[in-house]
């Protein structure tokens, strides 16, 4: 089939060149000229590993335009893959989806042919049909389900390990509330083996945010059974070990330390909650999963002042800023309030990430940053914020350690050693 993608981000750069890989012709369209240069010139708008191999590979599978008519003629199929923000209230700012789509709807105007338009963007359950729906009707003067269609099919992949999720999901939604669109996508997937659930646009909204949602629940039930097992002396891991094996509950997702952060877990929870007073449903467990998530960061500063009350003119070292490993996001990183609470408290902070340094450092510029992980050990005691392979092996000998992500739980000739959960 033919493609386009609108939105060169994560899930569009990842989706295009993953499809092209099957096969696929794609078109990347994207208002940031910056991108489409990135990508015509074979390298990738954003870290992701094995990424750049696959677009080389795909090269001439793939064209990239400023010229959105052209995208949307020449394709079978359009996947809007543009960024949904959080508001000040937590709900999701549409505008970029719908503004992408309103772009859409103009170029379906004057085409003759049944074109499905697909929302991977994260939205909530109903925009599609509502808002996106709406906008689209109004600037291609045609009816939708009937003259073009309109779908949605959630992502599920994560930062770091994007391609292989994509590639070998667990499941896939397909979102469509006419048969023309649901058939195109059910063509789409056919190669992928895992279980496929067909089901209405809004269904499949759904099914993104209650996973995103139930997902960061399970790190929060986690942290909050941990901080307790912390204090009665117990290992929260070889706990959730126990409990994950349980097949009712199963081990992914338990484990405990400083939260979650990244693009999507805060927000599409923050935005769920938001949504749903529209509906005058008031949602009791997420609040409480954002308000244990918020607490964690704290623990560890906690931690920090069981050895150094007074972290006035203190030297603190900070392993880690990217949210998690692999990847050089920064997006609600758990080492933001971590750093601005040492901050506050006085102390100097040197810190050290693998990839995420630069990205820090348009948030924070009060900080140092070291040349390498063992630079920071110089400090008088080092916070472990990210889950980096290479901090496992540090020598952490004379050093106070506090560990969030339990990366140097195996190194304890630490001074002291203290885990957040355990
Ligand atoms: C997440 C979802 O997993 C993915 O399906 C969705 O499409 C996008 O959001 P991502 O944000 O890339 O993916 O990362 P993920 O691996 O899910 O981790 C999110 C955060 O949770 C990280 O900060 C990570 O450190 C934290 N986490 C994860 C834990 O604290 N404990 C865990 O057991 C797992």
């Amino acid at each position: 089939m033919k493609l386009s993608i609108v939105g060169c981000g994560y899930v569009g750069t990842v989706t295009g060149v993953c499809f092209a890989d099957l096969g696929h012709d794609i078109t990347f369209y994207d208002l940031d000229e910056k991108k489409l240069a990135l990508l015509g010139a074979g390298k990738a708008p954003i870290f992701e590993p094995s990424l750049e191999e696959l677009i080389r590979r795909n090269q001439h599978r793939f064209t990239t335009t400023s010229d959105l008519t052209g995208a949307v003629h020449d394709t079978d199929l359009t996947f809007v893959c543009v960024g949904t923000p959080s508001q000040e209230d937590g709900s999701i700012d549409l505008s970029y989806v719908l503004s992408a789509c309103s772009a859409i709807g103009k170029t379906l105007k004057n085409l003759p042919d049944f074109h499905p338009v697909i929302i991977k963007s994260t939205v909530f359950p109903g925009s599609t049909g509502g808002s996106i729906c709406s906008v689209l009707e109004k600037k291609s003067d045609k009816k939708a389900y009937v003259d073009f269609g309109l779908g949605s099919n959630p992502e599920f992949l994560r930062e770091g390990t994007a391609v292989p999720d994509f590639c070998t999901p667990d499941r896939i939604v397909l979102g469509a509330d006419d048969e023309r669109t649901m058939g195109a996508l059910r063509s789409l997937y056919t190669p992928f083996e895992c279980p496929k659930i067909e089901t209405a646009i809004r269904t499949a909204e759904m099914i993104k945010y209650a996973s995103n949602a139930f997902l960061a629940t399970k790190i929060s039930f986690a942290n909050e059974i941990g901080n307790l097992a912390k204090k009665l002396g117990i290992d929260s891991e070889k706990v959730f070990e126990g409990v994950g094996l349980d097949r009712r509950i199963g081990p992914a997702f338990f484990g405990t330390g400083i939260g979650f952060g990244g693009s999507c877990f805060p927000k599409d929870v923050r935005a769920l909650i938001a949504g749903a007073k529209d509906y005058d449903e008031h949602l009791r467990i997420l609040p409480a999963v954002l308000q244990v998530n918020e607490g964690q960061p704290l623990v560890v500063v906690r931690l920090l002042q069981k050895y150094l009350p007074d972290l006035r003119g203190r030297k603190i070292g900070v392993l880690g800023l990217a949210f998690k490993p692999d990847t050089d996001d920064v997006r609600e990183s758990r080492a933001i309030p971590i750093i601005r609470q040492v901050l506050d408290a006085g102390a100097e902070v040197i810190a050290y990430d693998p990839l995420a340094m630069e990205n820090f450092a348009s948030l924070f510029s009060e900080i140092t940053y070291a040349p390498s992980a063992e630079a920071v050990l110089s400090a008088e005691a080092v916070l472990i914020t990210t889950a980096w392979e290479e901090f496992e092996h540090l020598d952490y000998h004379g050093t106070i350690v506090i560990d969030g992500r339990r990366v140097a739980a195996a190194s304890r000739d630490a001074r002291v050693y203290e885990g957040v959960c355990w």
